[in-house]
């Protein structure tokens, strides 16, 4: 099995638990940077009636703002997709979401038109796609002219402030415990730690952005620097 394929696994062990892993171990906090996320691409795309596609959706918790923040801020969805290679985690979106149209896919494929979707969000997923640069080649073709991207992340830290040690403390110590206690997978949740020290800085992903045409309009790491949201319009 490649790295890639261990990945989607372990999603799929961790796809019963893993809403509830969540809600712990962001205190509910993610909440706030989800909705934060739906209401800056609405606001820099500028339209009233939206198609989005939802990458990496894993249970669908992105759509979820997405459809709360629409009806908000009066804007038709015009349609909605998410996508996620993971079985397990697509198993219990289509559960939570009925109505929904969920494809099993990777992001370095996405099957469908280019210049398609309005924006394209992929919240916590971006770090675990191997062939980031595919996938971002993939997100640059499937936008309309115009279009955004939002990206949540958990980014590398680029300084070593007091904020960024005591986020570095509770992700490398005492998240692996909790999520590996509610999840019964200890392995999946040091794995979320690892992958960040090996993921890239804010800096280096805008750079990212930059190079593929995707122009970054805003990013900005919230709650002690533990998560980064990043906003960028297809030129
Ligand atoms: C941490 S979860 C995030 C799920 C959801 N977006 C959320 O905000 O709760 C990461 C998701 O990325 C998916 N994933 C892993 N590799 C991927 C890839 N190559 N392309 C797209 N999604 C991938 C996993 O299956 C998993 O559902």
């Amino acid at each position: 099995m490649n790295k890639q394929e261990t990945i989607v696994k372990m999603f799929d062990e961790i796809a019963q638990s893993y809403d509830l892993a969540n809600r712990v171990l962001s205190f509910g906090i993610d909440v706030s940077w989800r909705k934060k996320a739906c209401s800056l691409s609405f606001e820099h795309l500028g339209k009233k009636s939206v198609r989005i596609l939802d990458v990496a959706c894993g249970t669908g918790d992105m759509i979820l703002h997405w459809q709360k923040n629409a009806k908000e801020q009066g804007i038709e969805i015009e349609k909605v997709i998410g996508i996620d290679p993971s079985s397990g985690m697509l198993k219990v979106a289509k559960e939570k979401l009925p109505e929904i149209e969920f494809i099993q896919a990777e992001a370095k494929a996405l099957p469908l038109e280019e210049e398609s979707v309005d924006i394209i969000s992929i919240a916590y997923g971006i770090r675990n796609v191997i062939e980031r640069d595919k996938a971002l080649a993939e997100f640059h073709r499937v936008l309309k002219p115009g279009g955004i991207l939002a990206i949540l992340e958990f980014t590398k830290s680029e300084n070593d402030s007091i904020l960024d040690s005591l986020a570095s403390f509770y992700t490398k110590k005492i998240l692996p415990s909790i999520g590996g206690i509610i999840s019964k997978n200890y392995a999946a949740y040091k794995y979320l730690p690892d992958s960040i020290e090996e993921f890239l800085t804010k800096s280096m992903l805008n750079r990212e952005l930059e190079a593929i045409g995707l122009e970054p309009l805003y990013s900005r790491s919230y709650s002690a620097n533990i998560s980064t949201l990043f906003i960028a319009k297809k030129r």
